[in-house]
């Protein structure tokens, strides 16, 4: 079996390893307002369950949720109890979904609050990684909104390891990069406008979280070569990257997937 634990690798400067496949859990807590290919059903506690033990024993180590996943973080706290140190946790501040719809708060107080709550729902008592959950006007929130210096006090307090940023533009997660210790940005066979983040990150030593490595699965669609080995081939190639988030509730997918990095990284070391 190919699995993920020895190739694990450091999150830019931040001292710590994670597998370079991490699990992305917007599909553990909601299935409003997602741009998924195909419609799917929340998978109960058990299924829960032994998706997270599958991930463990093929050595992901790495686990993406948000406030804004719906009830991923809260089901997460449960799910991953008496686990807490295999994990590397990342979640996010900023996005609110409620009733079907986004809302964004990027102030200093609603920061507090998400990171607090974050903590109470995961179950623990340190985050790895928050994210800013960008709405898009990244320059906007990074210049005018209090949410990346209130995370920068939360990592003082050690309520939080590292910060980053989560957004839509190369000018915003380059800046973001400046401060903070990792930008969570999509790189994928469709979509490659980011590239120059991922350099930036790799001659900086700065921590790259790829989202969407499957452009939220719209790659799966195409026939002919094998679109996950496609699309690792070109997201691993990149020195600057340390690992891909991939959303998946199959268990076949998550085992292909593995096996598919595990592969690809090997063989371009
Ligand atoms: N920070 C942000 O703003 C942001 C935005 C988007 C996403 N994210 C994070 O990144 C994660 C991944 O993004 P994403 O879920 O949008 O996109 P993704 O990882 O590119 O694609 C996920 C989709 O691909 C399918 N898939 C996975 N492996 C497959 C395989 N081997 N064969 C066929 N289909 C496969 C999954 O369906 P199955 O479940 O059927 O496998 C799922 O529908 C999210 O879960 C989230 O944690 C963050």
């Amino acid at each position: 079996m190919k699995t993920l634990h020895d190739l694990h690798r450091p999150l830019g400067s931040l001292g710590i390893d994670v597998s370079p496949i991490g699990l992305g859990t917007v599909k553990l807590g909601r299935d409003q307002g997602v741009k998924y290919p195909n419609g799917f059903t929340i998978p109960d506690d058990n299924e829960a369950r032994m998706l997270l033990k599958q991930a463990r024993v093929l050595g992901i180590n790495l686990i993406d949720t948000a406030p804004a996943y719906g009830r991923s973080e809260e089901r997460l706290g449960p799910l991953l109890r008496r686990q807490r140190h295999d994990w590397v946790i990342v979640s996010k501040v900023g996005e609110e979904f409620e009733a079907g719809q986004s809302s964004h708060d990027f102030s200093a107080a609603h920061t507090r609050m998400s990171v607090e709550r974050s903590l109470q729902r995961l179950q623990t008592d340190f985050i790895d990684l928050v994210l800013v959950h960008s709405d898009g006007n990244d320059l906007h929130v990074l210049n005018e909104c209090d949410v990346y210096r209130t995370l920068a006090e939360l990592k003082q307090e050690g309520k939080i390891r590292g910060f980053g940023f989560s957004g839509k533009t190369v000018e915003g997660a380059l800046l973001a990069l400046r401060e903070g210790d990792c930008a969570m940005v999509t790189y994928n066979l469709n979509e490659q406008g980011e590239k120059p983040v991922l350099d930036y990150a790799a001659a900086h030593g700065k921590g790259i979280l790829i989202k969407k490595a499957l452009a939220s699965g719209h790659v799966c669609l195409s026939p002919g070569v094998d679109p996950v080995q496609a699309s690792f081939e070109l997201l691993f190639a990149h020195p600057g990257v340390a690992g891909a988030i991939v959303g998946t509730i199959n268990p076949l997918h998550l085992a292909h997937n593995v096996a598919t990095a595990a592969a690809v990284i090997r063989r371009q070391a």
